[in-house]
């Protein structure tokens, strides 16, 4: 069974999808790692609920990216870990961690790529006025959601769809997608 770690910054709702996939054995892997580097963020505390071991860790405590990102990976090694999905986690990934897990580094982005890249992916593209969301699943390299395509999905926009009403549906459509695609993945 392959090892993973899940990295992320904020509330946790992908992180929380993955671990009831895995509990119910939709999926079946090694949750090993959350690595967290917001100390308050919500998905620390649902990961105390799976039992997940958690590291949180500050950039601003390290002199360099490289020395964060370097402490990350000794875990990570120690751990085991094949592969590395990135769900809401708000910090781009540098050579340190991406040298030491090519082609093993994996992100969701709340939008149909290359359409709405970066931090504001549903507001973007709501503002812009889309008739047509989605959720693109992508392998991570040295840009901002620039990486290989591996999986899509849409919704369509309903006449009177409020912001709210939209991200609700793409989150949920992301835990669906997020899950079906880590299934494919660890069975390769
Ligand atoms: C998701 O919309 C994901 O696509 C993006 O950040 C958000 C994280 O949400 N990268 P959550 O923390 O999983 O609830």
């Amino acid at each position: 069974m392959k090892n993973i770690a899940i990295f992320g910054s904020g509330n946790g709702s992908n992180f929380e999808a993955i671990c009831e996939a895995n509990k119910n054995g939709i999926i079946k892997t090694n949750i090993k790692l959350l690595v967290c580097d917001k100390k308050k963020a919500f998905i620390i505390e649902r990961a105390k609920k799976y039992g997940i071991e958690t590291l949180v860790l500050s950039l601003k405590d390290f002199a360099s990216k490289a020395d964060y990102e370097q402490a990350i990976v000794n875990r990570l090694k120690e751990l085991e870990i094949d592969y590395i999905f990135l769900a809401g986690y708000m910090k781009i990934c540098s050579n340190v961690l991406l040298s030491n897990y090519k082609g093993k580094i994996i992100n969701i982005h709340p939008a149909l790529l290359p359409s709405f890249k970066g931090a504001h992916g549903i507001l973007d593209a709501y503002n812009y006025g889309v008739k047509v969301f989605g959720v693109t699943i992508h392998y991570v390299d040295e840009g901002i959601d620039s990486g290989k395509i591996i999986a899509q999905d849409i919704i369509n926009y309903e006449d009177g769809d409020s912001i709210e009403i939209v991200e609700e549906k793409i989150h949920k459509l992301e835990h669906v997608l997020y899950v079906n695609t880590i299934k494919k993945i660890l069975e390769e």
